[in-house]
């Protein structure tokens, strides 16, 4: 078992590195599949998301060489089965990717119905619309989705809702298709545009990614290239988050300032003054905190999964905050735990009411998924005494170094690991 326990009470203090996108690199990964040539894939966060996707890749057949702990060369050539092992598919909602992904290069896929965070239902109808839109037949059975297409012709789709996963997956089923796709309503996080600019530099014509139209002129064949992949987004919106809470001083380097400013315009709203510069953004958080209200919407909104991190620092506001979840129909169970550290919070469905407290106090507490995880970890170092976090792998799975980095901004933080041997003989 492993756990972090954390003083809180420290203010942070320095500089911290922010790592690869997480979102980026878990569909850019998936994407060398359809290349022609070796891949090398730079500024890759080394969390356990990502290994995964490598360990389904290797495992697929794909020729992987470590250049550095970022970068790697992954060279797909040798794959021949359009087929994802199925344990480690529902493991993560990103496996979803291999489907669109092996299409693209085989014209048929077999992948299991993809897990990931729980904050319920998760459907994948859209990409199936997709797919089948571009001429494959669509079947589930025994847990796995298979698609199968005798040509893929370019086609004019319209999404119902806006969807990460789902812009993603027409994007990796169209590049190599006949003719010309046209996604309307397509969704405009950073991640989108970092697929788009990789797919482009193996030589896909994709036009109008990061606006609602998306235009995907499909090429015979792509090649290996060599990438860097953005900066983390939600990574440094968490940290920025973190230097508020703990009324720290903290410089954040290696972002794109224009990903952040839906959260640095909260940021400034409730009060902390947020710094910018070219590549990097400085945060002290102040006190008084003034509440705020808040809705998660599609990029460029405020980000869904920023919602339990600013709502531990609305906790600290005075007043009344309202945070309402426009994304997902149940991202408000963290707040049972974060209410063990003390937190004044209602939840009606998908709105939460945030009464401000002084200080939270220190509590044993689980993450109950990735986000919520980074939010306890904020609490926690903005609480009074000592407090246990378990089910950290929920953490790990996003967040690179994450004890490191904290530690080196002054963090009293211990990761604890018991082997499992260990906790036998004591149960
Ligand atoms: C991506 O999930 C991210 N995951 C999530 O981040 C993020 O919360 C989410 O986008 C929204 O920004 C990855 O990129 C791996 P969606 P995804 O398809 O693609 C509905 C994190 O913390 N929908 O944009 O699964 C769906 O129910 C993770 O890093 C359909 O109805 O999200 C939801 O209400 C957690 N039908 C909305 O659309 C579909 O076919 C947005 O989902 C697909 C989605």
């Amino acid at each position: 078992m492993e756990k972090y326990v954390i003083n809180g009470g420290v203010k942070l203090r320095g500089e911290v590195v922010i790592s690869g996108a997480k979102n980026a690199a878990v569909a850019i990964l998936p994407a060398t599949i359809l290349a022609n040539g070796p891949c090398i894939i730079e500024n890759i966060p080394n969390i356990s998301d990502v290994s995964v996707i490598i360990k389904i890749l290797s495992e697929m057949g794909a020729d992987i060489r470590v250049i550095n702990k970022n970068t790697l060369e992954i060279d797909t050539t040798h794959i021949t089965l359009p087929e994802v092992p199925y344990e480690k598919a529902r493991q993560m909602r990103a496996s979803s990717y291999f489907l669109g992904a092996l299409l693209g290069r085989f014209r048929e896929s077999k992948v299991a119905l993809p897990g990931g965070c729980d904050f319920g239902v998760r459907p994948i109808d859209q990409h199936i619309k997709c797919f089948k839109a571009l001429g494959a037949e669509c079947d589930l059975q025994f847990g796995m989705i298979q698609l199968k297409a005798k040509e893929l012709n370019g086609t004019h789709l319209y999404f119902d809702v806006v969807t990460v996963g789902g812009t993603i997956n027409a994007m990796l089923a169209s590049v190599l298709a006949n003719g010309q796709t046209i996604i309307e309503n397509a969704a405009k996080e950073p991640h989108i545009v970092d697929l788009a600019n990789f797919l482009n530099s193996m030589g896909a014509d994709i036009m109008g990614a990061g606006t609602d139209v998306i235009k995907i002129r499909g090429v015979k064949t792509l090649h290996g290239t060599s990438y860097s992949i953005i900066p983390d987004q939600i990574e440094a919106g968490t940290y920025m988050v973190a230097a508020a809470a703990s009324q720290g001083d903290v410089l954040i380097k290696n972002i794109i300032p224009k990903h952040l400013e839906s959260i640095t315009s909260k940021l400034e709203k409730i009060g902390v003054t947020v710094i910018e510069y070219d590549d990097s953004i400085r945060v002290i958080g102040n006190r008084p905190l003034l509440k705020a209200n808040i809705k998660t919407m599609p990029h460029p909104g405020f980000p869904t999964d920023m919602q339990p991190q600013i709502s531990v620092l609305l906790c600290l506001c005075e007043g009344t905050s309202i945070v309402t979840e426009g994304i997902w129909d149940n991202r408000f169970k963290y707040v049972d735990e974060l209410r063990r550290l003390g937190a004044d919070i209602s939840v009606d469905g998908r709105v939460a009411i945030i009464e401000g407290i002084k200080k939270f106090t220190s509590a044993p507490v689980k993450a109950t998924d990735l986000r919520a995880g980074a939010a306890l970890v904020i609490a926690a170092l903005a609480a009074e005494g000592e407090t246990v976090i378990e089910d950290i792998y929920h953490i790990e799975r996003g967040y690179e170094d994450i004890v490191l980095k904290l530690r080196r901004l002054g963090a009293d933080i211990k990761k604890i690991v018991t082997p499992d041997s260990v906790l036998e003989q004591v149960l």
